[in-house]
């Protein structure tokens, strides 16, 4: 069984969601499938598959206008929210002392935060691709977990771009994440893989060890590209 999420970004609405909802209505699957969409759409009922948000504030609640808490978020029906997503960090300055306050603040409102980390093609290039995401699941995930959390490693480079790292290229980032949230002493998170996921590549990325499922940003858009991933694997 694996985790199936994904990012619908600044795309879509609320009547693509139902079109979405009532597409996978029928599909055969014991895999936890999982969309994250703007705060607009959150609400939109389902009984197969759970809904997210892409982001929450750090604070609970406030003068603090144009942001959305997580305690929003789960007053919706919502069940999960991405934070530290790459576009946030590139575009917001999010760093994983931020992004680890926002998973704090999901985990206490109790949805289930998604952690992304990954590297940029300049860190990419320096060597440094180990020592980013190592760093980046140290700093980004709470002291204190109290709930279930799910990290995705997303290579920043690969986003969006019809790039993906090599299969040993998972594989090694995925077993020092495993390692590392095992020193850390949570055993069992699950781990997804997140860049330029398709119906093409779904089956042979979640074979890698220590993947656990995708993360899927354009290709979660419109059932005829979901569908394919979410029937991948069984
Ligand atoms: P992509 O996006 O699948 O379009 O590459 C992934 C993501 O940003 O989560």
């Amino acid at each position: 069984m694996k985790i199936i999420a994904g990012n619908w970004k600044m795309n879509g609405s609320r009547e693509n969601l139902v079109n979405m909802v009532a597409a996978l209505q029928n599909i055969e699957t014991e895999n936890t499938v999982v969309l994250c969409v703007p705060y607009t759409m959150l609400g939109v009922t389902s009984d197969n598959i759970a809904l997210g948000a892409q982001d929450v504030s750090t604070h609970d609640h406030g003068a603090y206008t144009g942001e959305v808490s997580a305690q929003m978020v789960a007053d919706t029906g919502a069940k999960y929210t991405i934070v530290g997503h790459s576009e946030r960090r590139q575009y917001h300055g999010e760093t994983n002392d931020i992004v680890r306050q926002k998973a704090a603040s999901a985990l206490a409102a109790g949805l289930t935060p998604i952690i992304c980390v990954g590297e940029t093609m300049d860190e990419k290039q320096a060597g440094k691709t180990m020592e980013i995401i190592e760093s980046g699941v140290r700093e980004s995930i709470p002291n204190d977990v109290n709930g279930k959390i799910i990290v995705a490693y997303e290579p920043r480079w690969a986003i969006g771009a019809g790039l993906t790292p090599t299969d040993e290229e998972i594989a090694a980032a995925h077993k020092l994440i495993a390692d590392t949230l095992s020193d850390i002493g949570l055993d069992g998170t699950p781990v997804l893989y997140g860049a330029s996921v398709k119906g093409s590549n779904a089956a042979q990325i979640m074979s890698i060890p220590n993947v656990d499922g995708v993360l899927v940003g354009g290709a979660s858009l419109k059932p005829d590209d979901f569908i394919p991933i979410i029937t991948s694997v069984k």
